[in-house]
């Protein structure tokens, strides 16, 4: 096993933020209010490169709508366009949860414990932190599968990632005034095609990481309910996406097992319209894919939302 020293990583975390904690009955006080999606004014975004939309923190403004990894506008932009609100992304390419957790050691990927604790608190102090119209998302998991695929017991590393997510959550709490959460489960990676070319072993394997991170991502929800009051949802993307890979028809998708090796070139690699295709490349979903995401979440949120 190869496990970084973790605890260095943790410990800071839970002695600045965790114990100089509001007492809870602060908290207590606060939570009365049900979620109301009609009160959200502005959504705060953390992730990978299925979130980012490459916010320039010099400018704070995003270089275009389709400056993602869907070949189009992504979920976060649709769902602002399905709920009109003010979206800070902070999302970056590759991030796990933390870089040291799971051995990746390139300084130039923006994890999501640096988006929380250091980007957040930076760029975002001026920002809304109005607990009621606010709403924060996590969407994470998939560089962290992807980072140790090839670790043998990843049981003990899932428990301390989980360790680390919880610790984000209570940051933003704590620190931020966040009570509104939603957290995003890992989806069906196992069937893109960076892991359908490596054979069953290994399907199989990443089918069984993806499966254990979301029970344990669900178990966190559990635990953080009993924890601190607020609202925090799991939104299963694992679902929407088995879904619509299932039953592609019914969105119109006939390519979900290949898709355009080159989108300068379409015509020349005989590829068909791009909302066609589930995949925009090996381990990316296409702008559609990210719409119906938007669609099916919007319609969470009204199903959770108090005035609906
Ligand atoms: C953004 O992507 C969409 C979908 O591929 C495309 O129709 C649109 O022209 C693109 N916009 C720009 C400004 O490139
Ligand atoms: C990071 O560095 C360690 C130690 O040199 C190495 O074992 C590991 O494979 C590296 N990780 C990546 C993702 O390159
Ligand atoms: C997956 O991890 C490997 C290192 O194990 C890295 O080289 C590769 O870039 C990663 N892929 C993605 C999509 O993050
Ligand atoms: C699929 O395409 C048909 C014909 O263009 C359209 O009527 C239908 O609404 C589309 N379905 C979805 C789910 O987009
Ligand atoms: C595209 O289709 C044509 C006709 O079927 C074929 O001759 C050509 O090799 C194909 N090109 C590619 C890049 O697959």
């Amino acid at each position: 096993m190869k496990f970084p020293h973790f605890w260095t990583i943790l410990l800071p975390l839970y002695c600045s933020n965790v114990i100089n904690a509001a007492p809870i009955e602060e908290i207590e006080e606060e939570h009365e209010k049900p979620f109301d999606l009609n009160r959200i004014e502005t959504l705060y975004s953390f992730g990978d490169s299925y979130t980012t939309q490459n916010l320039d923190l010099l400018s704070m403004t995003y270089a275009c709508a389709n400056c993602t990894s869907a070949g189009g506008r992504n979920w976060v932009e649709y769902l602002v366009d399905l709920h009109p609100m003010e979206y800070w992304n902070l999302a970056y390419n590759s991030a796990p949860i933390s870089n040291n957790l799971v051995g990746q050691n390139s300084t130039t990927v923006t994890d999501v414990t640096t988006q929380i604790t250091s980007l957040f608190p930076k760029y975002l102090s001026k920002a809304s932190h109005n607990p009621y119209t606010t709403l924060h998302t996590i969407w994470v998991g998939i560089n962290d599968i992807n980072l140790t695929a090839d670790w043998d017991n990843t049981d003990e590393l899932d428990e301390i990632l989980m360790e680390q997510y919880k610790v984000l959550v209570e940051y933003l709490m704590i620190k931020h005034n966040a009570r509104q959460f939603v957290l995003i489960s890992v989806p069906p990676i196992d069937r893109s095609l960076k892991w359908q070319i490596e054979g069953l072993i290994t399907i199989t394997k990443i089918k069984r990481r993806v499966h254990d991170f979301n029970k344990k991502l669900k178990s966190l929800i559990k635990h953080l309910h009993s924890l601190f009051p607020g609202h925090y949802y799991l939104y299963d993307a694992w679902d929407t996406f088995t879904t619509i890979l299932d039953h592609p028809e019914d969105y119109n998708i006939t390519h979900t097992t290949d898709y355009c090796p080159d989108w300068s070139f379409p015509v020349e690699n005989n590829c068909s319209s791009i909302e066609q295709y589930f995949w925009y490349n090996d381990l990316h979903p296409t702008y559609k894919i990210h719409e119906y995401v938007a669609q099916d979440l919007y319609k969470f949120l009204k199903i959770h939302s108090s005035n609906e």
